[in-house]
């Protein structure tokens, strides 16, 4: 059978189910769908390559979704694919990631490797009629992203992007309140980053701390997020003018970053982020209009003032804990991204965060490296990247 002929087999079941549930609901007669008959539903199979440190969030997040199973997982350390097989109880485990993509029982693809493999392993596994949803960011460069989002157009499967980010209830409400005009005209968009990271870190994993393999330091790693974040909601960015350093680091990648933009609506920003600061972790995202201010602080809100707002609610919304996602660390949105992306796969939707989706947030920090590293101000492609 087709690879592409299998989702739409196990959507017709899921939909079957739904209908028949939905059918129970109204019907006095009982029908009844067996507990043995949907056990026996097929499950798409589900693949994870690379299993570091995101690795749970991935394969925790896969576990809980009915409709797919994990079947085997990757990566050339043997110690690291066995556990992480064990643990989660994928059936198989491979030094080789090209095996696992051989396995016609698997369908969709998490990839969770060094940046520099990213483009590689998702056209790999698009060869072989994989879903591939790759972490951020996409690609160390341009021409890779391009070939791993052409890649996907031509065998037809989706690329997604993980921002999960996106995905937290903080930033969902502060989309939607840019989304409802809330905020009038935008006119100032603040993105910070304050990080620790010792040298420690940058010594554990070989792949860190290089132009050819990290791609950047703290703003591709550490700062993707809330940069992503930013653009998402003030829009394509026209100019940025940067500065970048190596201050507290044995690496080639920056630690600290500053860069001041222009957004194509007129509105003007900031980005500043380092990987040298005693604070563990810190993010701040601020948006202003002419109308009202929000700001999100390690995926919480903290302000929320807006026309209309009594000064009480005001105080309670701004210390309202947004939904339960952790304040700090890498937030706990993964479930949802992902489970966006298997419901992308069977009802074969684009995904949101598709590879050009992200490529734009890529480009902005890019810009931000060419501005520092030629000290002028860098303009983006009309759209800001986004065209
Ligand atoms: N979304 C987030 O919040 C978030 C947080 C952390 C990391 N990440 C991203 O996840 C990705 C991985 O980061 P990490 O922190 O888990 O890194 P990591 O170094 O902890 O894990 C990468 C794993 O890939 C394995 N690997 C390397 N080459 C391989 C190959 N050819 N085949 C199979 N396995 C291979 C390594 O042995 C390692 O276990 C990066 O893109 C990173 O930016 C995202």
């Amino acid at each position: 059978m087709a690879t592409n002929a299998r989702p739409k087999m196990i959507l017709s079941a899921c939909l079957l189910s739904k209908y028949l549930l939905k059918y129970r609901l109204k019907c006095p007669r009982k029908i009844t769908t067996s507990p043995a008959k949907e056990e026996r539903m097929p499950k798409l199979g589900y693949g994870i390559i690379g299993c570091g440190r995101i690795f749970p969030f991935h394969a925790r997040a896969v576990r809980k979704l009915p409709e797919v199973e994990l079947v085997a997982v990757s990566d050339i350390v043997e110690e690291r694919a066995r556990k992480g097989a064990q643990m989660f109880g994928a059936k198989a485990w491979y030094t080789d990631y090209r095996k696992l993509l051989d396995r016609k029982d698997i369908h969709l693809v998490s990839i969770c490797l060094p940046h520099h493999l990213h483009a590689k392993a998702s056209i790999d596994a698009a060869m072989r009629g994989k879903h591939v949803l790759c972490e951020k960011p996409i690609a160390i460069n341009e021409e890779e992203a391009r070939r791993m989002i052409d890649e996907c157009r031509r065998r037809k499967v989706k690329l997604a992007i993980i921002s999960q980010n996106r995905y937290n209830d903080a930033s969902q409400k502060l989309y939607k309140a840019f989304q409802e005009g809330r905020f009038g005209r935008l006119v100032l968009g603040c993105a910070d980053v304050k990080n620790h990271k010792d040298q420690s870190y940058y010594d554990r994993d070989e792949w860190r701390g290089r132009w050819a393999t990290e791609g950047g330091g703290s703003l591709t790693t550490q700062a993707y997020h809330i940069i992503d974040l930013l653009r998402w909601i003030m829009g394509p960015v026209r100019s940025v003018c940067a500065h970048m350093a190596t201050l507290t680091h044995d690496i080639e990648v920056e630690d600290t970053a500053t860069a001041t933009l222009e957004f194509e609506n007129g509105a003007l920003g900031e980005i500043s982020s380092t990987n040298s600061s005693p604070i563990g972790f810190s993010t701040r995202l601020e948006i202003h209009g002419e109308n009202g201010s929000a700001i999100i602080q390690d995926n919480r809100i903290v302000y929320w003032d807006f026309p209309g707002i009594p000064e009480a609610e005001k105080v309670l919304e701004a210390h309202l804990q947004i939904g339960s996602i952790p304040n700090r660390g890498y937030g706990e949105s993964h479930p949802r991204q992902i489970k966006e992306f298997v419901r992308d796969v069977l009802e074969d939707r684009e995904p949101l965060i598709n590879g050009e989706e992200a490529l734009k947030t890529s480009r902005l920090i890019w810009a931000i490296y060419s501005s520092a590293k030629s000290g002028r101000k860098v303009y983006l492609t009309k759209g800001g990247g986004d065209a």
